[in-house]
């Protein structure tokens, strides 16, 4: 006989978050919508800015995807660093098991920066199978404000190469169909898209604002 469903409980959420590596605190203990959900992606543009000012936010939870995991150590972010400032999930699961804990409503505000061209068009077309793609869509479904650094949003970008390389400095040239996506996000709900490190941080001073928060 197939036993019956229940959802899964804190001490349940717990044993997940061990068993892929992440933080254990469970979201239940957190004060209702008191948190920032911040979400990584793979991109070295913008990075070290979009984490300058993660780290000036109060109660933020990082949501890696794997190819942020991989390309944080790159330019020089080391995860056990991050985990000294942030809590930090990372994306070790198929159905994204860290995205329950936008269901306990301990957060406010859902943000993904920097968001390579590849989140962006997944989140424009509606697919969610990443960590930070699935954070999105489930942030829209319960309406919770996203705010997306599209990265790549400039005709010409000229981005920084990883510490690895013996080039310091990169240009390229996003395609039509990137700037087209970074357009179609601007259509979905609950969503707001900035195109600088300057916009993101006067649409997190509003955010602060409403909250009645203020930087650290
Ligand atoms: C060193 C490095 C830097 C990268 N920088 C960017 C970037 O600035 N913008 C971008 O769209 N993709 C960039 N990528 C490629 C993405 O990491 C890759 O498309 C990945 O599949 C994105 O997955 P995600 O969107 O789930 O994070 C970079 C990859 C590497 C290895």
């Amino acid at each position: 006989m197939i036993p019956p469903v229940r959802q899964p409980g804190a001490e349940e959420a717990r044993r997940w978050a061990a068993a892929l590596g992440d933080d254990q605190a469970p979201a239940t203990e957190d004060a209702p919508r008191s948190r920032f959900a911040w979400c990584v992606t793979g991109s070295g543009h913008y990075l070290e800015e979009s984490m300058a000012l993660a780290a000036r936010l109060p109660d933020v939870d990082l949501f890696l995807s794997a190819a942020a995991d991989e390309v944080l150590p790159l330019y020089g972010l080391r995860i056990e660093d991050l985990r000294t400032r942030f809590r930090v999930f990372r994306d070790k699961s198929a159905s994204a098991v860290p995205v329950g804990r936008l269901y306990a409503e301990a957060y406010h505000t859902v943000v993904i920066a920097p968001a390579t061209s590849n989140t962006v068009a997944k989140c424009a077309f509606g697919f969610s199978d990443s960590l930070p793609t699935n954070m999105f869509a489930q942030a829209g479904k319960l309406g919770i404000p996203n705010l997306v650094f599209a990265c790549d949003t400039e005709p010409v970008v000229i981005t920084k190469a990883p510490r690895s390389s013996d080039e310091e400095w990169f240009t390229l040239r996003p395609r039509n169909i990137d700037l087209d996506n970074v357009e179609r996000l601007r259509a979905i709900d609950f969503c707001t898209v900035l195109r600088s490190a300057a916009e993101l941080e006067a649409a997190l001073a509003a955010r602060l604002k409403v909250l009645r928060l203020a930087w650290v």
